[in-house]
């Protein structure tokens, strides 16, 4: 759970709204880009007990690494996309060792953040074979090396590793906290049974999540778990990975990368849930959601975003821009409140995927990582 600080805009939800889907990315983002030069309309959030306050919007920096999940990316642009979010008040910057194999994606927040450093809080993650409590020091000092800094504000536990137990992983986390390495522990993915375990070893500030409207799996028993305990909510792909921005007519564009995911079904390519899928629910949600959307004179990527926004205990999104001009579309949902009655129908027609995933939020493998 999250406390809030008080918002930095008085009247929300108060933009003209537009009236078609015709280049209405372009046409909102030109005219918020111009709002957001005169006030951020970012709001912040206090992490767990900390007293570190985030932005809501927080930028997600896996696209950074580029490589055989992301394509090509220009660090330059990767730079300038840092460098953008910090100007429109944006503090908030998630990475991992992890992002890829070489942790590309940390060295260039590092390099990224050189000389503004003290305008950013910076997560980042630590891999589950790093747990066992010998590796854990070594792991957070390149961590620190490559993000060009001498503490880590928020580390997490990238996966949890059942083969080393949490209590033992957690006191070699504790050791670094005191010594001020890192400044609070989070971790991700995990399920109550695991989040249950390690909050009796320690203050476990936040769990990060898959969240958004086609993936719901933690409102089962996740969040809850979350809300009851004080841990701030991180949501993940809050755009179901860009399925959400309309990008996509039919289970047939979505590439082979993305399309590994248990809303598709286990025979695209890179598949391995072993499930049948609900690609028919999927995109017969997807089109409901534009269709909300087309009826309010918003983008569909601003009513997704700001959907998972107005959900219990949620501390921030990680929005995964990869360049200034994919954050100046996004930026919109955080000064957007839904109109009553939008959300429950945004459920209603979601229910149906819900309802096929179950609670496994686990969004690539059929045999529950999240326990
Ligand atoms: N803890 C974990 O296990 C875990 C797992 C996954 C992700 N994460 C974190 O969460 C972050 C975000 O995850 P995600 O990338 O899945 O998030 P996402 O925001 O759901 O999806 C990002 C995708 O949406 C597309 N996109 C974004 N804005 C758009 C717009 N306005 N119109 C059209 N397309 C748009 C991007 O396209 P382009 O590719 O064209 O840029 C990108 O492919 C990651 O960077 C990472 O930090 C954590």
């Amino acid at each position: 759970m999250v406390s809030e600080t008080p918002l930095p805009i008085s009247n929300r939800n108060r933009r003209k709204p537009v009236i078609t889907r015709t280049d209405q990315m372009l046409k909102s983002a030109a005219f918020r880009h111009h709002r957001t030069l005169e006030q951020p309309p970012v709001n912040y959030k206090t992490l767990g007990k900390t007293g570190i306050d985030v932005s809501e919007f927080a930028l997600g920096c896996w696209p950074f690494a580029g490589g055989k999940v992301w394509g090509p990316q220009d660090e330059d642009v990767s730079i300038a996309t840092v460098h953008a979010a910090l100007d429109k008040g944006i503090n908030f910057f998630d990475t991992a060792e992890g992002y890829d194999d070489d942790s590309h994606s940390e060295e260039v927040l590092g390099r990224a953040l050189t000389g503004r450093l003290t305008e950013a809080v910076i997560a980042t993650k630590i891999s589950p074979p790093h747990l066992v409590p010998g590796l854990v020091d070594e792991a957070c000092e390149a961590s620190l090396r490559r993000l060009r800094t001498d503490t880590i504000d928020l580390y997490q536990i990238h996966w949890p590793n059942h083969n080393v137990p949490i209590e033992d992983s957690l006191e070699a986390l504790i050791k670094l906290r005191d010594a001020g390495k890192i400044r609070s522990i989070g971790v991700c993915n995990f399920g109550v049974n695991d989040l249950s375990s390690a909050l009796k070893s320690a203050d476990i500030v936040s769990d990060q999540l898959p969240y958004n409207l086609l993936w719901r799996p933690i409102e089962v028993e996740i969040s809850p778990k979350c809300l009851e305990n004080n841990v701030g909510l991180i949501c993940y792909s809050p755009l179901a990975q860009g399925l959400l921005t309309g990008r996509y007519d039919s289970p047939d564009d979505v590439p082979d990368g993305l399309s590994r995911s248990r809303l598709f079904s286990n025979d695209r390519p890179l598949a391995n849930h072993g499930e049948d899928g609900c690609e028919t629910e999927t995109f017969d949600a997807i089109a409901s959601v534009m269709k909300i959307a087309d009826r309010l004179g918003e983008h569909p990527a601003e009513i997704a975003l700001s959907w998972v926004r107005s959900r219990p205990g949620i501390t921030t999104l990680l929005v995964g821009a990869r360049s200034p001009e994919e954050l100046d579309l996004n930026i919109p949902a955080f000064e957007y409140e839904l109109p009553d009655g939008i959300a429950d129908e945004l459920e209603a027609v979601t229910d149906p995927v819900k309802l096929k995933l179950g609670s496994n939020a686990d969004m690539w493998n059929g045999d529950n990582r999240m326990r």
